[in-house]
Order: C-alpha cells, then sequence, then structure tokens
C-alpha cells in the first residue's frame, strides 16, 4: 500500500509479507553509503549503513521516482539526485513534502549478515 497522498505507485517496492530476507554481508555497505538492494522479482530498497546502524527504505522518490539508493547521504537525511527533495531514512519523513513520505522496513543484522523483513 503506498503512503497516503501519493500520486503514483513504487512498481518495484515489494509485497509486505513479514519475513525477514538476507540481503548481504554488513562488510558489503561502507558506513555513511547507500547501496540499492534487488530482490526477487524485480523489487528493490535502498539501505543505508549510518553511524552503524543500517536503515531501509523503499527505493523510489515519490516525486518523480528517483532511485533513492543513488542519493546524497548527510546523516539520516538522503536527498534525491533529480530535485533535491530530502527524506530522513529512519522514519521515511520527506522534509521538503511531509505529505510525502517513503516507506520504511526493519532491518535486522544476525551474524554478520543483514536481513530485511519485507
Ligand atoms: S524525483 Fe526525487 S526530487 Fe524529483
Amino acid at each position: 500500500m503506498q503512503p497516503p497522498g501519493r500520486r503514483f505507485g513504487n512498481p518495484k517496492t515489494p509485497a509486505r509479507e513479514g519475513k525477514l530476507v538476507t540481503v548481504g554481508r554488513v562488510e558489503d555497505v561502507p558506513e555513511g553509503r547507500g547501496a540499492t538492494v534487488e530482490l526477487h522479482g524485480g523489487k528493490e530498497l535502498a539501505l543505508y549503513h549510518i553511524d552503524g546502524r543500517f536503515h531501509a527504505v523503499e527505493n523510489f522518490c515519490p516525486h518523480k521516482g528517483a532511485p533513492l539508493a543513488d542519493g546524497r547521504l548527510t546523516g539520516h537525511t538522503v536527498e534525491c539526485d533529480w530535485h533535491g527533495w530530502r527524506f530522513d531514512v529512519r522514519s521515511g519523513a520527506c522534509l521538503n513534502r511531509p505529505s510525502e513520505p517513503v516507506e520504511t522496513y526493519e532491518v535486522v543484522i544476525e551474524d554478520g549478515w543483514i536481513k530485511i523483513r519485507v
């Protein structure tokens, strides 16, 4: 389900099934960087490593659909490459347009493996 206020949907948002999916190793995502996580069936998420913690959001800017994994990360804020909308990757809140949040996903680290609940 897309957040309220969204004008169009993200076709790459995974269905919420409540299961943990292993997506890689902690060392695969350098500190202070974002990465695209490709899931089964062409779905994908954006994953960020900040201050030793991991955060996942949908990889889709609600403005025009840019991949947020490619945005510029400053602290916990990612700025969309295309037109500069900014999002808090912890909450999904859009700092420019409060009515345009992105979905967030729980990230669990187990024995150095990154797992995301989808
Ligand atoms: S597509 Fe992200 S700000 Fe326009």
